[in-house]
């Protein structure tokens, strides 16, 4: 079921300050179910010991003295070709010097050289180190033959002074890696639509007609998408969360916005996840201006907004479409009913009388229920896990 379970990086750790960031990448990795082995060079072994690297991932940390111990002969090539990834996190500004000349002199580099597979650097050096002509033709030497290169960000830098040099968070080079794990995935080619959040309409200025969704269930989904290979496109109402890297991320306030953006996205998509809690209705006498208290109690008078999944079934539908339905009440048969009238191919029926389901929470309590009628209930599990389940449904209807 987890993706990473099977997946296996090289981490390589060189001679910078920022390998303290390092252990929590190894540490973030590991617990995504990554195999991470970790190769410090002698200057990143001044900084943290191997011991703290193995101590996060439950695997040897490797370090020059390997090269020449018994195994020593076949470890750089065993360390690359084991790998489905080189990740070198801090790269100092020599290491990156090596790595554009094809020089190999430790673990790290022999490993580089040798490694046939996606290579991942993120750079981290004083400023002015970074700013050399001689580092950034290396880096465009480095780039041109397909290595990615993440950063380094702007800040305050070990030196005192500020400016571009930082390594990327942690966090962020997760998102990179899950990226460059998933591209050959079972959903590799494919173009897939999230939508997520509750969308919100205006009352006035200020205030909105709105609901409880976090976007959490349809960000877990775009994620889970990304690490299985597809373009994801979300299509997102206003959420407090950082959207996955690598999404292209479509931001909308009402459901008519949403309905735009949706059709908009989902022409030649290959499916497309309803998660988002859209608004049945709208103020069809919104405001400009202000409403002020002293004018009374205002009369508001809405109308039914558009059904999204009706507009898209009816437009360009994509081969898979999954809908949500989040119900107080007669969750199965509302829920049936639903998969039913909006023409869908598979429903998850979110029970949200439960505290620990539904809007808001981490967790999530659904049934699945496909055309055939037939239904899954999952356990209580994360919104990551179910947003797994339901992607590998829609891996085998796109099948
Ligand atoms: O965001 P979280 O806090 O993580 O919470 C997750 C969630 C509870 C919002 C999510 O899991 C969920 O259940 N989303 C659907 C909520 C909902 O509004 O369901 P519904 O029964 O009203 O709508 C059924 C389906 O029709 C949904 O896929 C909905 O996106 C879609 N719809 C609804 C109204 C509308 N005008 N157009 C639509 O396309």
């Amino acid at each position: 079921m987890n993706p990473f379970e099977s997946k296996r990086v090289l981490l390589g750790v060189t001679g910078s300050i920022a390998c303290y960031k390092a252990v929590d990448l190894a540490s973030k990795l590991t617990q995504l179910g990554i195999k991470v082995d970790v190769v410090l060079s002698d200057a990143a072994t001044k900084f943290v010991a191997p011991l703290t690297f193995q101590s996060v991932t439950g695997r040897r940390a490797y370090t020059d003295q390997d090269l020449w111990g018994p195994e020593g002969h076949v470890l750089h090539v065993g360390l690359s070709k084991d790998a489905d990834l080189i990740v070198i996190a801090p790269v100092t500004a020599n290491t990156l010097a090596k790595l554009a000349n094809g020089q190999a002199d430790n673990l790290i580099t022999l490993a580089a050289l040798a490694g046939t597979v996606p290579l991942l650097l993120a750079p981290a050096m004083d400023g002015g180190m970074y700013d050399h002509p001689a580092t950034q033709q290396n880096l465009r030497s480095l780039t041109e033959r397909g290595a990615h290169i993440v950063g380094p960000v702007s800040g305050h830098l070990a030196s005192g002074l500020s400016g571009q040099g930082r390594m990327t968070e942690p966090s962020e080079l997760v998102g990179h890696i899950r990226c460059l794990l998933g591209a050959k995935g079972p959903l590799a080619g494919r173009k897939v639509v999230v939508t997520a959040g509750g969308t919100q309409e205006a009352i006035d200025p200020v205030r909105v007609i709105a609901n409880r969704s976090s976007g959490k269930q349809g960000y877990a989904l775009a994620q889970a998408a990304i690490d299985l290979g597809a373009g994801v496109t979300l299509v997102s109402a206003p959420t407090a969360l950082t959207a996955p890297f690598g999404v292209n991320l479509v931001a909308i306030t009402s459901a008519e916005e949403m309905l735009d953006a949706t059709l908009q996205a989902t022409k030649g998509a290959d499916a497309l996840l309803m998660a988002a809690a859209v608004a049945d209705f709208r103020v069809t006498n919104s405001s400009q201006k202000k409403i002020k208290r002293a004018g009374g109690v205002p009369d508001l008078e809405l109308e039914t907004n558009p059904d999204i999944l009706q507009a898209v079934t009816n437009a360009s539908r994509p081969k898979v479409i999954v809908g949500f339905a989040a119900e107080s009440d007669d969750l199965l048969k509302n829920a049936a009913h639903k998969l039913e009238s909006k023409n869908l191919d598979l429903i998850v029926a979110n029970d949200i009388r439960a505290v620990d389901a539904g809007f808001e929470v981490d967790t999530n309590r659904v049934t699945l229920i496909d055309r055939s009628g037939s239904k899954e209930e999952l356990a209580l599990m994360s919104k990551e896990d179910v947003a797994r389940i339901v992607l590998e449904r829609v891996v085998k209807l796109l099948r």
